[in-house]
């Protein structure tokens, strides 16, 4: 069983001046980066000589992999190797490059679990008692998993048929294959939550066809996979590739970042008061899972912004922006849809200061300013969870952090 007690806030030590060490730190890193890596391909050949290569749109197309075998090339230098247009051959794993990548990798590994190891006795027994939930939490608890239930289909989908080609290092597609596979899990889940308690799986399964606030978010971050999705497209091209860090933002900022949080704090807010554990222990190992694909993602954005400065113009910076307070519009649509007359301890009003205060927090992760200043936390509780224990990602401090071992232990 999880335990709620290490879910309650406790005393940080000084948040200011934590918060301004991150900064400091993820300046600091920020510009170690920038020194290390110049704004142009550097390929050092064995020789030692060193050729130049202006980033962007010189390559014809990215590497995929499939290429034939280029018998008695130079051997890979790890200066050769790059996120996006990388020169370096994709199919090494060594020489490293992204130690975060890497990490992440093996925090991942190390987070297994599966669904089924969790016992669902308890919520079947409150689910099928007669007063056992309102039918405001009822609703809630149904549209909640019918979002989940395809959202984890999506962000696979995506992962699989659009970033993982886009994508030219080797030790960051291990990370994709790892997540690919979480991903899988998560969706395992809600079928065990389907089969568990006995619901309907047509309803569930429908409902991002048949509710249209969930429609209506699905709807907008599948038209940056289908952009990615076709054999032409590749990142040589600065249109190219500031599609391809939409579509991160679209998956790993917003799907992932933003949208999830809603249904985790509100699950979790349930559990906290002793209802629906099962699938609440379920939500805290996704969300932990969750909290590596998102920093993974603003790891390669920020990375990506480095290496290819010259994407990340004013104009792209406003379309985030504006990307992302869509976003957020429709989660606060999302959230009054499924608390229309509110819980104990929840409601949409809170859920919609909520998700100004998690884009807020996104905004600076990939180097915006706050949309929603002032924007405070409702759920202080999620937030010594999620926010400040598990959510630093390279550029705030290295990672060292992640959880050992299957257990739960916040
Ligand atoms: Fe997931
Ligand atoms: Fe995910």
């Amino acid at each position: 069983m999880l335990n709620w007690d290490t879910m309650e806030p406790t005393p940080r030590r000084n948040p200011a001046a934590d918060q301004a060490n991150d900064a400091v730190a993820a300046e600091s890193v920020a510009a170690e980066q920038l020194n290390a890596q110049p704004a142009y391909h550097e390929v050092r050949q064995p020789a030692g000589q060193t050729t130049a290569h202006a980033t962007g749109e010189e390559h014809a197309h990215s590497q995929t992999g499939l290429e034939g075998i280029e018998q008695g090339a130079g051997r890979v230098d790890v200066s050769a190797k790059r996120i996006i247009n990388a020169t370096a051959d994709v199919n090494q794993l060594l020489p490293m490059k992204y130690t975060w990548a890497w990490e992440k990798y093996l925090a991942g590994c190390n987070n297994h679990w599966m669904p089924t190891e969790v016992s669902m006795q308890a919520d079947l027994a409150i689910w099928k008692a007669r007063d056992g939930l309102t039918l405001d939490e009822r609703h809630m608890i149904m549209r909640n998993l019918g979002f989940f239930a395809t959202a984890e289909s999506l962000v696979a989908n995506n992962i699989v048929l659009a970033i993982y080609r886009q994508i030219t290092n080797p030790e960051c597609r291990q990370y994709l294959l790892r997540q690919a596979f979480e991903e899988a899990i998560h969706t395992h889940t809600f079928q065990y939550i389907v089969d568990s308690l006995g619901l309907s799986e047509g309803e569930l399964f429908n409902m991002y066809r048949e509710v249209p606030s969930i429609t209506a978010k699905d709807a907008w971050a599948l038209k940056y996979t289908k952009n990615l999705s076709t054999g032409e497209f590749d990142t040589s091209t600065t249109e190219g590739a500031q599609d391809f860090l939409r579509d991160l933002v679209a998956f790993y900022v917003v799907f992932e970042g933003m949208w999830f949080y809603t249904g985790f704090a509100q699950i979790l807010s349930l559990g906290r008061r002793n209802k629906m554990t099962g699938i609440a222990e379920q939500y805290q190992y996704i969300m932990r899972d969750e909290s590596i694909h998102l920093n993974f993602g603003i790891d390669v954005i920020n990375q990506i912004k480095i290496e290819n400065p010259h994407l990340w113009t004013d104009a792209f910076k406003q379309e985030v922006i504006t990307m992302v307070r869509e976003a957020c519009e429709l989660e606060i649509a999302y959230a009054r849809d499924t608390m229309p007359h509110g819980l104990l301890g929840l409601s949409a009003e809170m859920c919609e200061e909520y998700m100004h205060f998690i884009t807020n927090r996104r905004c600076n992760q990939i180097g915006l300013p706050e949309q929603y200043p002032g924007a405070g936390n409702p759920f202080p509780w999620m937030s010594e969870v999620v926010d400040l224990k598990k959510e630093k990602n390279f550029f705030e401090t290295r990672v060292t952090d992640y959880q050992t071992g299957g257990a739960l232990n916040w």
